[in-house]
């Protein structure tokens, strides 16, 4: 008898834990609308004003954001793209003496932006160094930046307040998982998720669990498994006979005709065969419960994309924007999210072969030369075999195979010094390390400049420093790791 009570009490209880939950990100989410709104109504005074951005997924669509919605509220608006805001871009941007809005960067720069008097708000999800009053960033109201808002979709709550944007949603979630919010648990959570929901709301996009590879509505299923690499498929990674082999043993067709069918085009009962099939493959090979539940989260599809495009997927659409972007091609990728679906795709299409090749080879690159483990942190050093703008993503990467217990650092030359890319597990944050902190104080310690999240961060050191740098950092998580211990 008293089973169904105590039934409707433990529910009773969780239904208003999870309202208060909602509640205290609603309230959070309106205090940002406020603050949304004050920089909307600055922008909304300027005749003209120039975009500063960030090269990557979450920059290109945070910056198309803001260009579209000056646009339409009759505004002249102009873009610049940087690999980061340093003494030198800043100065670029002081000599234009252009109003600037400054979107996915910027608040890690407060003190170089407030010296050369630039005016500007800025839409930023990066660690804040202090508080400015134009600036709408998730971490100044308790809204962690890493994985409940990005810079995208910050930067269209600004474009919400502007005008009737909300179109720009797609951008918006686009950018997100450009940025890796939704990886923490497979799907957006936190703010994002508000965001999300919008966009679900207003049709513009449609939210699901599948499985999370790449390549799922332009790649024969067999090549979808063959170049899946992050995780490495045991057996099946980089080898298309196998794949071939698995869609077989498990009765999938793998063409329809003359056709090379997709992961889309499978029907419900071959997805949960497939599906289920790799979840097994991954636990036999002894993968971390983390890695395997990575295997499948929420898909976020654009309904007013062309089904079969890489467009349709917020996945695919945003490794599309960072092989442009990350090549000094952002031109591109910026037509493309301004509508271009032309030249502009085409071109983007052939870059992004180019990057997927780049990030296998990257990966091939660190098993030859391997990882060296610290006391409390592991590194490689790429020298020019990688690109500095993509080391960050093949470090991320390297976790499916890498030491899950240390954070991985990674460099790459690049003309102005050697480029840090630091990545760590959510395991990692949670017992205290934070790699922008501790990247910032170990750059500056050689003489360089860092910052980024938690979870991920960067930064550029002087060549030849990467010793006494490892040395710091090293010193610095070990005290992160002991101070949260204690
Ligand atoms: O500068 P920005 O915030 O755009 O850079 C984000 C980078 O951090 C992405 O390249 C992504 O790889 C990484 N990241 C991550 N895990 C997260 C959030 C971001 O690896 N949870
Ligand atoms: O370049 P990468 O993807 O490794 O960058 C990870 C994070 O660190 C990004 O959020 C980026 O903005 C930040 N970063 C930084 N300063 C640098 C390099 C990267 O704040 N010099
Ligand atoms: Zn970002």
């Amino acid at each position: 008898l008293m089973q169904p009570l105590l039934h409707f009490r433990t529910t009773r209880k969780l239904y208003f834990l999870v309202r208060r939950l909602i509640d205290v990100d609603l309230a959070k989410y309106k205090e940002m609308l406020r603050k949304a709104y004050e920089v909307a109504l600055m922008l909304k005074k300027q005749e003209e004003v120039l975009v500063v951005t960030h090269v990557d997924a979450d920059g290109i669509t945070s910056g198309s954001i803001a260009l579209q919605a000056l646009e339409r509220a009759g505004i002249e608006g102009n873009i610049l793209f940087v690999k980061q805001l340093d003494p030198s871009t800043i100065e670029q941007v002081a000599d234009r003496n252009v109003f600037t809005w400054f979107t996915d960067l910027g608040s890690g720069q407060l003190d170089l932006i407030a010296e050369k008097k630039i005016e500007c708000v800025i839409t930023d999800h990066h660690v804040p160094q202090g508080h400015y009053r134009l600036q709408l960033n998730p971490n100044d109201f308790g809204v962690d930046g890493a994985h409940e808002l990005g810079g995208a979709p910050t930067t269209y709550l600004v474009a919400k307040s502007m005008g009737l944007n909300y179109d720009l949603v797609s951008l918006a979630i686009v950018g997100a998982v450009g940025d890796l919010q939704d990886s923490r648990h497979g799907k957006l959570i936190g703010l994002n998720r508000l965001v999300l929901q919008e966009g679900v709301e207003g049709n513009f996009i449609s939210a699901f669990r599948d499985l999370r590879l790449f390549g799922k509505q332009t790649r024969p299923v067999y090549k979808m498994l063959e170049y899946t690499f992050d995780p490495y498929l045991p057996g099946i990674s980089g080898n298309e006979k196998a794949a071939l082999e698995l869609l077989e043993s498990l009765g999938i067709s793998p063409k329809d005709g003359e056709f090379w069918r997709r992961w889309i085009d499978l029907s419900y009962e071959e997805k949960v065969a497939l599906t289920s099939e790799l979840v097994k493959l991954c636990m036999e090979a002894g993968y971390p419960v983390s890695t395997i539940k990575r295997l499948v989260g929420e898909t976020y599809i654009m309904l007013h994309e062309e089904e079969g495009t890489e467009l349709r997927d917020a996945m695919e659409y945003s490794t599309l924007l960072n092989a442009t972007a990350r090549y000094g091609h952002e031109d591109v990728g910026l037509k493309v999210c301004l509508g271009d679906r032309g030249e502009a795709l085409r071109r983007a299409r052939t870059l992004l072969q180019n990057h997927r090749r780049n990030l296998s080879e990257g990966l091939k690159l660190v098993d030859e030369i391997g990882i060296v483990e610290l006391d409390n942190i592991q590194y490689f050093h790429a020298e020019d075999k990688i690109l500095d703008t993509i080391v960050g993503i093949v470090a991320g990467m390297c976790f499916s195979k890498a030491n899950l217990r240390k954070p991985i650092i990674a460099f790459a030359n690049n003309s102005e010094g050697v480029k840090v890319s630091a990545r760590a597990t959510q395991r990692l944050v949670e017992m205290g390390v934070h790699l922008a902190n501790a990247l910032r104080i170990a750059a500056e310690k050689v003489g360089g400049k860092g910052g980024g999240h938690s979870i991920a961060a960067g930064a550029l050191i002087p060549a030849g420093c990467e010793k006494e740098f490892l040395r710091e950092l090293d010193r610095i998580i070990g005290g992160q790791l002991a101070k949260c211990r204690s």
